[in-house]
């Protein structure tokens, strides 16, 4: 059932500040491909792909949209879109294959020649850290669950800093942690595939001190850019308004949402869930949560759809009505407003940005045309989304769109397109879709 369009009036870029940053987004994994290249070295990524079963299509990152190669040409096309800023990520094993030790020149030679591109056309810099890819090298001395690989992230993060800082409008530490502790190390569907929880809580406390670590040195080297974090969030209702429901949607959400932001906000980790967890909980001093609050010049969320909690059977996706995305992910554009409002609210954040926001849909190309009405549809109501929250006093400055072109959708492989611009993998070919043509005519208005 498609959305039904809102009867206001069409809003547009005007309505928004004149400062305000519109941006599209992508990983280093998910595009990039050219995994053998110039002394790239393995990411946990890589390996994971080589488990059978773990890709959905079988897949793997080698070429992806071969970025490492086109870079120029999606250059030219993020250009042509008219977006003001990039959020990007970099691949850690490409500057620094075994994630501590030797740089590799070559690979950060490939990020010079994006970023001068990049400012040569007008569009700033967002830099992304980790979007997952971390040395397979370091996985191999334990991972995230080693809290020596705080240490290394953060000679990682001051180097990057120290090359491009001046270039770079803001870096973030990284990209949604809790997909990299609950997916990558409780469920075990994501690299690196390891299934305990107790890893997973302290991988999750070992990712939010290495982001403090890492602000505070780069805070400290005096290089002056815009730091924070990315997390994806999503509002949990309760099923229904029954005891159980309540109670597993309160710890739902101190689990993906304020596990997280409590930290970071007010450097403590909440009662509620560190009694719900148990042993399962990591160990931490006051130290490590003083670090882990430092103030951060951004809050940046990736916001898809809303969640609901239910102790009995499974929440059913499509009993609300609403349309409902090629990754199952029920569309609902009131989450993201109700969602800043939140930050903004009960967590007093100054600075958010919209880092990610999309939808994958099949698209089909008739006569070379991608007419992908559903996901205009969805941009569009997602941007008025973010407008209601700037509406209400929420303080909002960026808005990117997930993503660029379609990609490598991890465990989902190339099945899902998330992309404005579709990508024809055998050919390698980029045509704009429809969304990204009304995209353009938003950003010229
Ligand atoms: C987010 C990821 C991003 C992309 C989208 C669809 O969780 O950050 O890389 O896969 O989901």
């Amino acid at each position: 059932m498609l959305m039904q369009t809102k009867p206001n009036l069409t809003l547009s870029r005007e309505d928004f500040p004149t400062d305000f940053t519109w941006g599209v987004a992508t990983s280093s994994f998910q595009i990039e491909g050219a995994t053998h290249t110039d002394g790239r070295g393995a990411s946990v990524w890589d390996t994971f792909c080589e488990q059978p079963g773990a890709i959905a299509d079988g897949s793997n990152g080698s070429i992806a949209c071969d970025h490492y190669h086109r870079y120029e040409e999606d250059l030219d096309l993020m250009a042509r879109l008219g977006v003001n800023a990039y959020r990007f990520s970099m691949s850690w094993p490409r500057v620094q294959p075994d994630g501590r030790g030797a740089w590799n020149e070559a690979g950060f030679a490939f990020y010079e020649r994006l970023i001068q591109g990049l400012l040569q056309r007008g569009i700033q810099v967002h830099i992304t850290l980790n979007h997952w890819d971390m040395p397979q090298a370091l996985q191999e001395a334990g991972g995230w669950a080693n809290r020596e690989t705080c240490g290394y992230f953060v000679a990682y993060a001051l180097e990057v800093a120290r090359r491009f800082g001046r270039y770079t409008q803001s870096l973030c530490t990284h990209n949604e942690p809790w997909v990299i502790a609950v997916l990558g190390h409780e469920l075990g569907v994501f690299a690196p595939g390891l299934k305990s929880r107790k890893t997973a809580m302290l991988v999750s406390h070992h990712l939010l001190l290495s982001h403090g670590m890492a602000v505070k040195a780069i805070r400290e080297a005096g290089i002056k850019l815009e730091l924070g974090i990315v997390l994806n969030l999503s509002p949990i209702y309760p099923a229904s308004d029954s005891e159980a429901d309540m109670q597993k949607a309160k710890i739902d959400d101190g689990l993906n949402a304020r596990w997280y932001l409590d930290p970071l906000c007010y450097g403590r980790y909440p009662e509620d869930v560190l009694s719900h967890l148990g042993d399962d909980a990591p160990t931490f001093s006051p130290e490590d949560m003083a670090t882990i609050a430092q103030p951060m010049d951004f809050v940046g969320v990736n916001y898809y759809t809303r969640n609901f909690s239910s102790s009995g059977n499974p929440w059913d996706v499509n009993s609300t009505g609403n349309e409902v995305t090629d990754m199952g992910w029920e569309v609902y554009p009131e989450g993201l407003t109700e969602l800043l409002c939140r930050l903004h609210q009960e967590y007093g954040i100054q600075c958010l940005r919209v880092t990610e926001n999309g939808a994958a849909f099949k698209d089909e190309m008739v006569d070379g045309q991608i007419d992908d009405e559903r996901r205009e549809s969805y941009l569009r109501e997602h941007i008025r989304a973010t407008h209601d929250a700037m509406a209400q006093g929420v303080p909002v400055d960026a808005y990117f769109a997930w993503s660029l072109m379609d990609n490598f959708e991890w465990a989902s492989g190339y099945e899902k397109r998330f992309g404005l611009i579709h990508v024809d993998y055998p050919s390698l070919k980029r045509t704009p879709k429809r969304s990204a043509k009304w995209y353009q005519q938003f950003l010229k208005a």
